[in-house]
């Protein structure tokens, strides 16, 4: 029987080629986003999050075999802590139950290599406890400065992303279920959220020194989401709790012998 996969951000990005790809390779799949998706469902806040797995549920006929949570923002606003870390959050851990009827279940997230960027130390930390109101508070000072402040946001909700992968990989409800939990941590990919910053070589040119990426440069989309599919597919049975790095080298040039 043809796998179900649900993708959140499936209408844009790296979301729609993840979708376009799995679906080329004969899967069902299930998009959600704001727009353009079997599921229209705001993930920033708890009505969305509801209506996401609501409306999974009645399509899917309550059996899903992998999640990708895809959908994310970059602006230095709090709503990127409600939809990066919260609303990425609620997928997974919403949708876990319905993966138990699979033979072989899956689950992704996209975090970013803004992880290994600066990020703001209090903000990690309540996103480490999951404290949304008091993340959403810190975000909300943060957001003040978008130049300096406001732009620390974007990178402590990847970093807090990796690293709950990390907490939550091994444990009974995920590796002790059967289920690969994973994450890929892109470089810069060609795709609307990173558009304008692109557009120009000056643009390109402060972003890759920020964001080194000394193979191959910037990446499309169809090359995250053929990383996703597989971890995500039927033939990943034991890489758990990994962030993989698909960056063109920025992991590498940053953070040299760090193996770990
Ligand atoms: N583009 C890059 O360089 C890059 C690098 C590293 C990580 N990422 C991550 O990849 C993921 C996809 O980004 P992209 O580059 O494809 O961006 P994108 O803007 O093209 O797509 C993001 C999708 O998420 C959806 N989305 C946003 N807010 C939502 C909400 N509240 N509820 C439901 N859906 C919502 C959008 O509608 C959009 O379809 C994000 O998590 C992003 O942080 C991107």
């Amino acid at each position: 029987m043809a796998r179900t996969s649900v993708v959140t951000g499936s209408a844009s990005g790296i979301g729609k080629a993840t979708r376009e790809l799995l679906e080329l390779r004969g899967e069902r799949v299930i998009g959600v986003d704001v727009h353009d998706a079997e599921v229209v469902a705001d993930l920033s806040d708890a009505a969305g999050r509801t209506a996401l797995v609501e409306g999974v549920r009645r399509l899917s006929g309550g059996r899903i075999d992998a999640v990708y949570a895809v959908a994310g923002l970059a602006a230095p606003t709090p709503a990127t802590v409600a939809v990066n870390f919260f609303g990425t959050l609620a997928t997974l851990e919403g949708l876990r139950s319905l993966l138990s009827g699979s033979r072989a279940p899956r689950a992704v997230l996209v975090s970013s290599m803004a992880a290994l960027l600066p990020s703001d130390e209090d903000l990690v930390a309540l996103l480490g406890i999951c404290d949304e109101p008091a993340a959403l508070a810190r975000a909300e000072i943060l957001a003040k400065e978008p130049e300096t402040t406001g732009a620390l946001i974007y990178a402590s909700t990847k970093l807090a992303l990796s690293r709950w992968v990390r907490r939550q990989a091994a444990t009974p409800q995920w590796a002790g279920a059967g289920i690969p939990l994973n994450a890929v941590a892109p470089g810069i990919i060609a795709t609307p959220m990173t558009a304008e910053l692109i557009a120009t070589e000056q643009g390109r040119e402060a972003l890759l020194k920020m964001v080194p990426m000394p193979l191959n440069g910037i990446a499309e989309s169809a090359v995250v989401a053929k990383l996703l599919a597989w971890l995500g597919g039927e033939e990943n049975t034991h890489v758990c709790g990994q962030i993989v790095y698909v960056d063109g080298g920025s992991d590498v040039v940053l953070r040299g012998d760090s193996v770990w």
